[in-house]
């Protein structure tokens, strides 16, 4: 066992064989990195504490961080939540109509089928079907749920790519399927639908309004932490979405100056790029200038890429320009910004 798991299967998502072998892995119990449309998640049966424990080994996660349970549908996800009132059940079919499959997580009273594991001993669980084909044909052929937070050690930068896996996890894992760069780029957004008013836990790029517009009913951000208070998502407790490197600052495009010709790495929008360089001069070729697109969309896409990009220079300082715009359609990507910077 310890052999195999010296070295991680690399698998391709486009191969049946290789799709086959992370079905088996799967079935007895293993641990594989599968591709979803946010980020690569570590798979696991969800409903076994066996593979759950694995989960929460591989990435030295705290074991009060609960993960999420991925289905392949409503019906699914129906078998897995517990009692509902009439209000909640009502609430999670029009989200699941609108935005499954989907970067959106929706949280619920768990079944008792869910092991306590899962959901680090909350009476919940969060589930959400992945808009991934591969991932959906492999949850088509298990009947279990899989159990899948994002694919990288505690802490670190969620991972979009193979490479970006394999960064933290290589030897942790029975095996990665390939399935090429996660279009979203952030992790879903995630959503209560117990409370009155719904609350949103963890932002992304499904939005705020969004999710006001299909309920039609009031919606509310609760993911800002205050310094004593008890997180409602235990995740956004922790340190997160860290890039490796000395030092992370967010600042204003307007007091980039003295940090164009400083020794640092420099994560900033096409837009800014062109606005400094005009200033200032080109930044020295040397440093790490790691541009981003202007729309919140395509920025998030990248955000994960760039943090591990900038780790190749671990003992520069790094600087993120604040994006320009700050509309809704931008609080999941701040939110990851701000918790790397440990700002929040
Ligand atoms: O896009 C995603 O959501 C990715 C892909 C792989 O699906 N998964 C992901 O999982 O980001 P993870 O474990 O890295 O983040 C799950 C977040 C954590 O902040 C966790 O605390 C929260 O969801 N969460 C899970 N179950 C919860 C529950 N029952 N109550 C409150 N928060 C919960
Ligand atoms: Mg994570």
């Amino acid at each position: 066992m310890k052999d195999f798991l010296k070295n991680t299967l690399l698998l391709n998502g486009h191969l049946k064989k290789d799709v086959n072998t992370a079905i088996e892995l799967l079935k007895n119990y293993e641990i594989v990195a599968l591709p979803t449309e946010t980020v690569y998640g570590l798979a696991g049966n969800g409903l076994s504490e066996i593979a759950i424990k694995k989960i929460f080994a591989a990435k030295n996660r705290p074991l009060n961080n609960p993960i999420i349970l991925h289905v392949k549908d409503i019906k699914d996800a129906f078998k897995i939540y517990g009692d509902l009132n009439l209000i909640e059940e009502n609430r999670i079919k029009k989200l699941a109509k609108n935005f499954w499959p989907g970067p959106l997580t929706i949280i619920a009273k768990k079944s008792s089928m869910v092991p306590v594991l899962a959901t680090g001993g909350l009476n919940t669980v969060a589930v959400r079907v992945p808009n991934s084909k591969i991932t959906l044909n492999i949850l088509s052929k298990l009947d279990f749920p899989l159990a899948m937070p994002s694919a990288n050690l505690s802490s670190r930068p969620s991972p979009t790519s193979l490479q970006h896996v394999l960064l933290t996890l290589n030897g942790l894992i029975g095996a990665v399927l390939d399935g090429g760069y996660s279009q979203v780029g952030i992790e879903s957004t995630v959503v209560n639908v117990m409370s009155t008013p719904v609350s949103i836990l963890r932002p992304g790029m499904v939005s705020l309004l969004e999710i006001k517009d299909i309920l039609k009913e009031e919606v509310l951000n609760d993911f800002i932490l205050k310094k004593e208070s008890i997180p409602k998502s235990p995740g956004q407790a922790y340190l997160h979405y860290s890039p490796k490197v000395k030092s992370i600052s967010l600042i204003d495009e307007k007091d980039a100056k003295k940090f164009w010709s400083m020794n640092n790495s420099m994560i900033l929008t096409l837009s800014q790029e062109q606005n400094l360089k005009a200033l200032y001069g080109q930044r020295s070729k040397n440093l790490i200038t790691y541009v981003l697109p202007d729309k919140a969309k395509d920025y998030a896409k990248e955000l994960y890429n760039a943090f591990y990009a900038c780790e190749k220079n671990p003992k520069n300082p790094l600087i993120i320009i604040n994006p320009p715009a700050n509309d809704l359609s931008w609080q999941g990507v701040m939110d990851r910004i701000k918790k790397a910077a440990n700002i929040y």
